[in-house]
């Protein structure tokens, strides 16, 4: 063994070249030495904690065993560097450039428009490349496998499903290009008609995949690794050091001497902890090359897996076994590899070792419950000898502990084969079908006396019930030696609810529903079990086909979109109208796309890390800093006291101080911030910076207490049509209900970044933020710096997705940051880490909504009141604006006479709330059609009944006064009728629930009517600049900035047009202040209509321009016309400008023109709902939509569904949750479940109403931003559909409360199962709970 201090040389290849590093760090993860050392910035950084699948990369290494060469993905972001020796690591970089040629992945996810703000895609595009290493003709399933793991906001998943899925050989992929029709292998469209619309690309142009072109693996490295005597290998860091020892002797030894060192195999959950809880380990073993840790041995009674296996390898080494064994001995094998399929990503499991989950030892790990049912037992080994232990009850010790010595080691774990009569079945709930940690995980196990239902044998284990994997021992002893039958289950039902209680205000919360899935668990096991005993003729009884359960359906179709031909007289060289892919999306798929944060280094260079205040509401009584200055790195501090200019900025009246002084209102809110020369020395310093508090009383936190207490930002807001309390008195019905709505975290994928770059004289900066409104950072920055506009600029190349979270949060942080570069005259760079990002910006107002509604028996509204508060949080940001859109979207698409609505912000001591694409309007509308809904089941009639009676018909007013022509909000509603076959799937759902005891299906429709632009005229504005070069090449600026919704592409298409040149003669580098000035907020969905305006202005000036020269030579090329102009001294450069409609609102009045035009649609989604465990799969989702004539049908398709899929998580997924002291718990993808590949619509089919204008907007298309998320409340209510269904089955009918997001836990909560029948609730205000309800 070396143990020089010196430390080891680590030998790596990264792309086919070799790495040799002389002071590997053990901090330092792949990821980081990949981004800051090599300067690949291709690979990005989302979560840092295995939760995004951002960071993908392929590991290959040598197996000198088996001589072969294995490759997989994965997450780079906890892959320690130390690791990698021997390793080839192949980055997005390494397979394909725009420089050389595009790898076929890169291609076809582009092409196929699944690339929006393109941060995810070079790791969607690494998943999908590690996969067709392995199996380049995949199936689908193992498509959407390998993708499991990586998060998109922006796409909806569906186009990059699609993009894939040209590479797959089933059947299924005849349907599949662009329409969904047409065949990559030739195979005849089932449809001629369908195959006549156009398609969103074309396969044709697509590179055939060729293995033989990949990288190979670096015979270096095979001798390398085949070297007969492979050395230890130390490396020491700055405060760690690391041992790789070779040998299990070596092993031991050293865990001996150092007992509570951790051994790091996968890193899993080691890494997290470093990084998220601040454990420092001062010495970490890695025994990855130990060899016995990987022996895989074979005895009459079972297998014995090396504990050093990962998941993927123990789920290949079972799934190997299956066959090979009669299928009573491997009950227990198929078990784990069902449940195995389950666990984490496919980047989790290629890495995540068998002995580290089980020493793990989470409360709800998914593995350790089944093994130990399955009376497994391991071999572990320290200085005293080897011994074997069960995985048992008395192993699982508590919280993340088990009965190991520390000093102790899992060699092995044995997995035994099962009995004839012996049955294993493993179940897990968690908040999202797949990559998501269960709510309760279970592995039971029952064996029978041959030709018997008399149970010799049970052990049933819980994860996700206690503080450790539990036994539910009496529950078990309440079934062994008794016959399988409803006397012994209906008695182990009561043991086991008495056995596993959980007290009202246990970690994790949802204690009813972890209760009631225990009992769910056991019947399904119940059910499974009887079926067994009907196979083996113990038991002769049929069990009815409306109570069995069946699994949810999973397999994505291929979808439809569908949208109109260009007319036919149009130029082929005329983009607009045409499926144009986003300009960058090729190389945001190599990984060439430069963000913010992939910016090179300058020169002295600091990083910003902020200091956030760790109560809701207190006085500061103190500011240490002085730790923090003495640790290495560390530069300075900054406070309040150190900005030169305003301290505080005021929105609407109220104050909104960047740090804070003396007081606190938030847990989150920004107190000082520390500089330092490298990002972890930013981190570290920002973690020694100590405050003092006192406690002021009483922080508001609920709605409910802001109410009580008042706590109001004014102005709040009413409007009235006709005379609600007279329209009262004339009514057949009056019902009262209401719905609480929670918020939504932006989720964008690049977290908020900056750099703020002193130019060096005169106070003049350069600003490289990542913001959708650079004028907003650009007036703050200079406030604050106390430094006239013309010092400052502030230039957006692309942003990673904002959704309107990269407003006033991020000027606020520029600034901050700027501060910083100003005091220190050193470029200053903050990125946001995903857990700070999420704690310190806000995000959707959470929404209680309250109402009144007065109908008729015919099914008629004439009256309805709304009281809509929002929680705002600390400070008022855009809460006031959004209070406003809320009410004035409340009509949506429903003439109700006499309707009243106010709203209020509250203001509570949680993080402010901030805009969110939508801006209220989601809100606003969930509550409306909730009402909708009540009246529907009030009447025992179809909710879509109600929608049709009282929709807006004819020449129509809205309750503001605004004359509008409801004509197309029908013709979405009755075409989405028709496309989604809506009666006949209502029927066949009614017929399935019928038929169906424990599962039902939900079908819903509903329609939406969204104004687009800014009540407030003066954003209703936009300027361009265009140059045009000698050399023909055209330079677009505008003031819109490119956040992934291809506002560049569109802005290209408008300028090709106008210009009559080839989009490929265009080019947009950047948004800018000092191009464009005063710019407006690229929000509101109207960002195209208005910089599209403005590009056209500017380029009719230039043609117009060059008519001289055009008219003069007819023939000439462009070219020659430019060059003509030069020489004839004629301005080649040209601003655009465009004044916006004059909208307003009068809110004494209660009148005005808040909105330029209105978007329309309607979308009919359908879901199965596991009424036992609250699981469900979007079944089948139809979106019908009028946006005039699509400027740009793939991006405008993109917008649909991305949007659609964000109120889908918004509606049915997405929980924010805070402690009761106000600190948000849910800070990273871990806890905060955003939809993944898993939760796509099964079919998904998106139709462009066909023949609709324009008149005021470009080229008479309409803005799509933001509209069509309300339209993912389709499935809200499709679940509450068959929630309604469910409880007809307890004869529970009428309103019933279903909040929003329906989680599982929600949706199984109001089926009202005799499960959760048997849960005794918690008395409200007789315990703490865990959580509050905001
Ligand atoms: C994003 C993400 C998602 C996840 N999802 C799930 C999920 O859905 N379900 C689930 O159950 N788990 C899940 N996990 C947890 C994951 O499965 C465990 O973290 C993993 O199995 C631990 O293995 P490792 O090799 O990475 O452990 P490491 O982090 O390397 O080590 C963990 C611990 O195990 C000890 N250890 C490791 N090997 C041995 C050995 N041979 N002998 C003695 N001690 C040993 C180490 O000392 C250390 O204390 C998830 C983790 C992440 C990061
Ligand atoms: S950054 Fe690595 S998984 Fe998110
Ligand atoms: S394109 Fe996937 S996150 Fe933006």
């Amino acid at each position: 063994m070396s143990t020089g201090t010196e430390g080891d040389i680590l030998c790596f290849f990264i792309n086919g070249k070799k790495v040799t590093e002389n002071h590997a760090d053990p901090e330092t993860m792949l990821l980081s030495f990949l981004r800051q050392k090599l300067r690949l910035t291709g690979t990005k950084s989302g979560c840092g904690g295995g939760g995004c699948g951002a960071c993908t990369v392929m590991v290959s290494r040598y197996q000198p065993a088996t001589k072969t060469i294995i490759h997989f993905s994965a997450n780079a972001c906890l892959l320690p560097l130390c690791q990698l020796h021997g390793a080839a690591i192949t980055t997005v970089e390494g397979i394909g450039s725009t420089k050389t040629r595009i790898h076929p992945v890169q291609e076809r996810i582009a092409k196929a428009h699944g690339s929006q703000c393109g941060f995810c895609t070079p790791g969607m595009v690494m998943a999908m490349y590690a996969l067709l290493r392995n199996k380049p003709q995949p199936s689908m399933e193992d498509i959407t496998n390998a993708l499991a793991g990586n998060l998109c906001r922006c796409t909806g998943y569906r186009p990059i499903v699609d993009g894939c899925r040209t590479f797959c050989q089933e059947a299924n992929c005849c349907r599949v290009s662009g329409n969904g029709n047409g065949c990559l292998n030739g195979g005849s469209p089932a449809d001629e008609a369908v195959h006549e619309s156009p398609q969103l690309f074309d396969k044709e142009e697509f590179l055939p995949l060729d293995p033989t072109q990949e990288l190979i693996f670096p015979p270096e490295l095979i001798l390398m690794t085949e070297k007969d005597n492979p050395q230890t290998l130390t490396f020491h860091g700055e405060r760690i050091s690391w041992v790789s020892p070779v040998s299990l002797e070596e092993l031991v030894q050293l865990k001996t001497r150092n007992p509570k060192a951790p051994l790091v195999m996968g890193n899993t959950n080691i890494g997290p902890d470093i990084k998220f809880k601040g454990v420092l380990h001062p010495l970490i073993i890695s025994p990855t090359r130990v060899k016995e840790l990987f022996e895989v041995t074979h005895t009459p009674k079972g297998v014995w897996l090396g504990a050093g296996c990962t998941l993927a390898e123990v789920r290949s080494l079972l799934e190997k076994k299956v066959p090979q064994f009669p299928e009573e001995k491997t009950e227990l094998f198929r078990a784990l590899i069902q449940q195995l399929g389950n666990l984490g990503s496919q980047q989790i499991r290629n890495v995540a070792s068998l002995g580290g989950q089980i020493i793990s030892a989470y409360p709800n790990s998914d593995l350790n419950p089944v093994l130990a049912a399955g009376k497994c037992k391991v071999s572990v080994i320290s200085n005293g000898g080897r011994r074997e232990v069960p995985l048992n009850q008395d192993f699982f010790v508590g919280f993340c502990k088990t009965a190991l010595k520390p000093e102790e080691v899992i060699v092995s774990v044995f997995i035994p084969f099962s009995r004839k009569g012996e049955f294993v079945r493993v179940f897990r709930q968690a908040p999202r079908k797949e990559t998501s940690f269960a709510t309760v995980t279970t592995g039971m196990r029952v064996f029978f006396c041959e030709g018997s239902r008399v149970v010799q044998d049970v052990s049933i284990y819980y994860g996700g019930m206690a503080a450790t994997t539990v036994s539910a021992t009496k529950t078990c002893a309440a079934i062994v030696t008794r016959p399988w039958d409803d006397e012994t289950l209906g008695r182990a039902y009561d043991v086991l609810l008495d056995e596993l209680v959980l007290p009202p205000s246990a970690p994790g919360g949802k204690v009813e529903f972890r209760r009631s899935l225990s009992l769910s668990f056991l019947f399904k096991f119940n059910l499974e079990v009887l079926q067994k005993l009907r196979e083996m003729n113990v038991i002769k009884d049929e069990l009815s086909e409306r109570m069995q359960i069946r699994p949810l359906p999973r397999d994505i179709q291929p979808g439809l979109q569908e949208f109109q031909h260009v007319s036919k007289g149009q130029s082929s060289q005329d983009p607009v109208g045409r499926p144009m892919m986003h300009r960058s999306a090729i190389s945001q798929a190599t990984g060439e796309a430069v963000y913010c944060d992939d910016m090179p280094t300058t020169d002295g260079e600091l990083f910003l890390s902020v200091v956030t205040s760790a109560r809701a509401h207190a006085k500061i009584t103190g500011l240490d800093v002085s730790e923090a200055l003495r640790l290495p790195g560390v530069v300075d501090v900054i406070t309040s006291k150190d900005i030169p200019g305003k301290k505080v900025q005021t929105m609407f009246g109220y104050p909104d101080e960047l740090l804070a002084q003396s007081e606190v209102s938030c847990i989150g809110q920004m107190v000082c911030a520390v500089v330092a020369d490298t990002r972890e020395h930013a981190k570290r310093g920002a973690a020694a910076v100590k405050i003092s508090y006192e406690d002021l009383p009483d922080p508001v936190f609920t709605i409910e207490e802001a109410v009580e207490k008042s706590s109001f930002y004014e102005p709040r807001r009413t409007l009235e049509r006709g005379n609600v309390s007279e329209a009262f008195k004339t009514v057949d019905q009056i019902y009262e209900g209401g719905i609480q709505m929670g918020g939504q975290e932006h989720f964008y994928m690049e977290t908020q970044s900056m750099l703020v770059v002193p130019v060096g004289e005169e106070t003049e900066f350069n600003l490289y933020v990542s913001t959708q409104w650079p004028t907003l950072t650009q007036d703050v920055v200079c406030e604050t710096l106390g430094i006239p506009s013309n010092r400052v600029t502030c230039h957006v190349k692309r942003i990673g997705g904002a959704f309107g979270g990269k407003l006033s949060k991020t000027s606020i942080l520029a600034s901050i940051t700027a501060v910083a570069a100003w005091k220190t005259n050193r470029a200053v760079r903050c990125v946001l880490e995903r857990g700070e990002d999420m704690l310190i910006t806000g995000g959707r107002h959470p929404v209680l909504g309250k109402y009144k509604v007065g109908l008729m028996k015919d099914g008629r509204i004439v009256a309805a009141d709304f009281q809509y508060y929002s929680n705002a949080g600390n400070t008022v940001d855009e809460s006031l604006p959004v209070v406003e859109k809320m009410i004035l979207h409340m009509d949506t698409a429903y003439n109700i006479p006499n309707l009243r609505g106010s709203g209020a912000a509250c203001r509570t001591n949680l993080p402010s709330n901030t805009a969110f694409r939508g801006f209220g309007v989601p809100q606003s509308l969930l509550i409306v059609e909730n009402m909708i809904e009540d009246v529907a089941m009030l009447l025992g009639r179809p909710a879509d009944q109600i929608r049709d009676i009282n929709m807006y018909k004819g020449p129509s007013v809205t309750h503001y006064k605004f004359e509008f022509s409801p004509e197309n909000l029908l013709r979405c509603w009755d075409e989405c009728k028709i496309k989604a076959e809506f009666s006949a799937r209502r029927r066949a759902a009614d017929q399935f629930n019928q038929q169906n005891r424990w599962k039902k299906r939900g079908v819903s429709i509903i329609p939406i009517k969204y104004g687009v632009a800014f009540a407030d005229s003066f954003l209703n504005q936009a300027a361009a600049l265009v140059h045009i070069y000698k050399d023909g090449s055209v330079l677009v600026t505008h003031a819109g900035t490119e956040m992934g919704q291809g506002i560049h592409t569109k802005m290209q298409q408008v300028a090709s047009r106008e210009l009559h040149i080839p989009p490929s003669k265009i080019y947009i580098s950047e948004t800018s202040t000092n191009t464009v000035p005063n710019t407006c907020p690229s929000a509101a969905s109207f960002g195209t209509d208005a910089n599209g305006m403005a590009v056209l202005n500017a380029c009719q000036t230039l043609y117009q321009r060059l008519k001289p020269m055009r008219e003069r030579n007819p023939k000439g090329s462009w070219e020659k016309w430019v060059n003509d102009a030069f020489f004839e001294k004629i301005s080649l450069s040209a601003t655009g400008f465009y004044r916006g409609p004059d909208l307003y609102f009068d809110w004494d009045k209660m009148e005005g023109l808040p909105y330029a035009y209105f978007v329309y649609g309607a979308c009919c989604s359908e879901v199965e709902l596991d009424c036992l465990t609250g699981d469900y799969r979007t079944l089948r989702t139809d979106i019908v939509v009028d946006i005039g004539r699509s400027l740009n049908p793939s991006v405008d398709i993109g917008q649909i569904e991305g949007a659609f899929m964000q109120g889908l998580g918004l509606y049915t997924m997405e929980e924010l949750k805070f402690s009761p002291s106000g600190l948000l718990y849910t800070r990273g993808p871990s806890q905060y479940k955003i939809p993944a590949v898993c939760d796509v619509p099964l079919r998904f089919n998106v139709h462009l109403l066909s023949d609709t204008d324009n008149p005021h907007a470009i080229y008479s298309s309409k803005g799509i931003g933001e509209p069509v998320l309300f339209l993912g409340s389709s499935v809200f209510f499709a679940i509450k559909d068959a929630a309604a269904a469910a409880r007809s089955e307890s004869g529970l009918v009428g309103p019933f409360t279903l909040n929003s997001p329906a989680t599982p836990e929600r949706a199984c909560l109001a089926c009202s199962s005799p499960f959760t029948q048997k849960i005794p609730a918690s008395k409200p205000g007789s315990f703490k709970p865990w959580a509050l309800d905001i």
